[in-house]
């Protein structure tokens, strides 16, 4: 049994059988940028005007009824449905290809492991990183960012030092963070918000001031707002500080390019992006990952192991211990070759439009209350609140049309603080939201308006 995993090479071809001597004899270098993939165009603007109609019918969820009534799933920033090309890919891996990969000399597990590791490539591709080797399968977002705090933050930050990150942020990217000051002694920082949710800038430099790293969402999963990362970026570094965006909201709504953007680190979902649930990333710069120590021990993250020790593995499997999401990571695979298919500019323009279409629906609606900047700064998250009207009470009469919004905190119990609010409801869109499910939410808010009234 090999101890040692080995990459089949970055092609975009279909994925295609790999020989045993092949794989035990080599070790491919990675090569930089695979080419286009033959069923996808890679993220960006798609050829031809988007049938959002089409896009629609690939989601079979879509066409359930709840509650006598048509679903309309407004809460995509929580969870993104699957199109049919990602449930057939995961039972199509499962009917014909499941084995554990890496380890098995048999043509199954060759197959399998080809499989997982072109997935890797695509989704490298997908946000243009250099190498497949920066990028580490994780659970989540939230499991990323905590492999960042536990393994470069334990390496590299000590008492006193400061890490920045905003009021706006998922508990995800904040409390890691509080726990690593906890056991450090290090110091957190917070850029403000302005009334509209947008970041306060003019004291950026002052608030670099001896900052590590600043750790910052590109998108807020409550106000929507698109935060000026490039700005940040060029700041922080200048400042001598790594940045990481929390991309959870970012990667699956806009074009993210990790080499333009110059981003130190960057973590996201799968299930956020029409792909499965359990598979997330964390993207790296190939140095700063190789000289941070691993995270979880086990199988898969060495290469060598004896009684007194052990030689981790190299990138990206020394952060991948143990038997990994594999139909999961397949899954989002093919979630980004679909999403490429649409092309990222196109998908965030066709938000931009619902959002201003329900900013002009719900702006002026008396006892309406909307948070946030406007469409131009903003992704496709409408948070909202009715007077008179708790949220849960609102996401509960909403559902008895069909409409499902979330409504809480929205793992922001800060930002809540900050906005003096207990709890926001909110709407959210994605590709196959449509001009009507916001009518249907109008109407439902009228309804609540009518109960509550
Ligand atoms: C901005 C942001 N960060 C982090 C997360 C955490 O994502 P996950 O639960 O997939 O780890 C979310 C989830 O809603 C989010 O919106």
């Amino acid at each position: 049994m090999r101890t040692t995993t080995n990459l089949p090479e970055e092609t975009a071809a279909p994925p295609t059988l790999v020989s045993t001597a092949e794989i035990a004899a080599s070790d491919p270098p990675i090569v930089s940028k695979p080419a286009p993939l033959k069923t996808a165009p890679l993220a960006g603007k798609a050829a031809s005007p988007t049938d959002w109609e089409k896009v629609r019918a690939d989601f079979p969820i879509l066409s359930r009824i709840v509650h006598g009534k048509p679903l309309v799933y407004l809460d995509s920033t929580a969870t993104a449905q699957k199109p049919q090309v990602v449930l057939d890919t995961m039972e199509n891996y499962y009917r014909t290809t499941n084995a554990n990969i890496h380890r098995g000399v048999y043509e199954l597990s060759e197959v399998a492991t080809d499989r997982y590791e072109k997935a890797r490539a695509r989704i490298g591709n997908f946000i243009n990183a250099k190498s497949s080797r920066e990028i580490i399968y994780t659970r989540n977002t939230t499991e990323s960012i905590n492999l960042v705090t536990h393994t470069w933050g334990r390496a590299n930050l000590h008492e006193g030092d400061v890490v920045l990150l905003t009021k706006m942020e998922h508990h995800s990217n904040l409390v890691p963070w509080q726990m690593l000051a906890a056991e450090r002694g290090i110091k957190l920082r917070y850029l403000d918000l302005d009334p509209q949710g947008m970041l306060v800038l003019d004291d950026l430099e002052a608030k670099l001031q001896g900052v590590k790293l600043t750790s910052i969402t590109q998108m807020s999963n409550v106000l929507g707002t698109i935060n000026p990362v490039e700005e940040i970026i060029a700041a922080a570094h200048q400042a001598g500080a790594l940045v990481m965006l929390d991309a959870a909201q970012s990667v699956p709504h806009l074009p993210v390019d990790v080499q333009a953007l110059d981003a130190d680190f960057l973590a996201f979902s799968g299930h956020k992006m029409c792909g499965p649930t359990g598979i997330g990333i964390l993207y790296g710069k190939r140095h700063l990952l190789e000289e941070m120590p691993p995270f979880l021990g086990g199988g898969d993250m060495i290469s060598i192991v004896t009684l007194e020790g052990f030689t981790p593995n190299q990138l990206p499997w020394k952060f991948e211990a143990g038997t990994p999401a594999i139909a999961e990571a397949i899954g989002l695979g093919a979630a980004v070759d679909y999403l490429s298919s649409i092309g990222m500019d196109n998908v965030h323009s066709h938000e931009q439009e619902l959002t201003s279409y329900a900013i002009n629906s719900m702006a002026n609606m008396p006892g309406v209350t909307l948070y946030g900047p406007d469409a131009a700064h903003k992704g496709g998250v409408i948070s909202f609140a009715i007077e008179g009207a708790h949220p849960h009470d609102i996401a509960t009469i909403l559902d008895s049309e069909g409409i499902c919004i979330r409504a809480g905190h929205h793992c922001c119990q800060p930002l809540m603080q900050h906005l003096d609010v207990p709890a926001l409801a909110r709407a959210s869109f994605y590709i196959y939201t449509r001009k009507e499910d916001i009518d249907a939410l109008v109407e439902g808010i009228k309804k609540v308006q009518a109960i509550f009234g």
